[in-house]
């Protein structure tokens, strides 16, 4: 259950405080009001003036809190459902979300806001870990395409910590 793995202490050590890796090109994407959501340790915090993060688990939003007093954090589940984002990021989120929730994901945060940034490494060949489901791009578009969006714009970021030398994808989605 990864909501489960998520909520433990534990998982920590899968959530890289301070990354640099796609930062540029994410915040490249994003324009006004941001969500990000998934926010980890809120490493894109300091990146944006007006900036909401959410997470599953309260034992990391505290660390956000004490890291960026200037920003808001809160759980996902605190997250009024008509609240309005001009941007959603979701930032190494989506590939700990399992193929029977992503769907329902993605038409709750393409609510939020018309900017939805996705940055991960795509492509099935990922998979095999536990808890991690990469998806090909193909599987995104079928998504998007049901909810009215549409890919604008790929960037491509080397990123040789990941894996055999990865490739991260940051990618707009944004009403077709
Ligand atoms: C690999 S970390 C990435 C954190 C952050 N986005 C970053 O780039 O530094 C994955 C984060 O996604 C969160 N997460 C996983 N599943 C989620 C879900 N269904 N809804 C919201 N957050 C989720 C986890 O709690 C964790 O903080």
């Amino acid at each position: 259950m990864p909501e489960k793995y998520w909520l433990s202490p534990l998982s920590a050590k899968n959530v890289n405080p301070n990354t640099p890796i796609g930062t540029k090109e994410v915040t490249g994407f994003a324009k006004g009001r941001v969500l990000d959501y998934g926010c980890g340790f809120g490493r894109l915090a300091p990146e944006f003036d007006d900036y909401v993060g959410v997470d599953l688990t309260e034992h990391r939003l505290a660390e956000c809190r004490r890291q960026h007093p200037d920003k808001t954090f809160m759980l996902t589940t605190d997250l009024q459902s008509d609240a309005v984002f001009d941007t959603v990021i979701l930032d190494n989120v989506l590939i700990h979300v399992p193929d029977d929730e992503i769907e329902d994901l993605l038409g709750d945060v393409t609510g939020f806001g018309e900017r939805v940034i996705i940055a991960e490494h795509l492509g099935r060949h990922f998979r095999g870990r536990p808890l991690q489901w990469h998806r090909d791009l193909s599987e995104y578009e079928d998504i998007f395409e049901c909810l009215g969006f549409t890919l604008m714009v790929t960037a491509t970021v080397d990123n040789p910590n990941y894996r055999s030398a990865g490739k991260m994808s940051v990618m707009l989605w944004m009403p077709a």
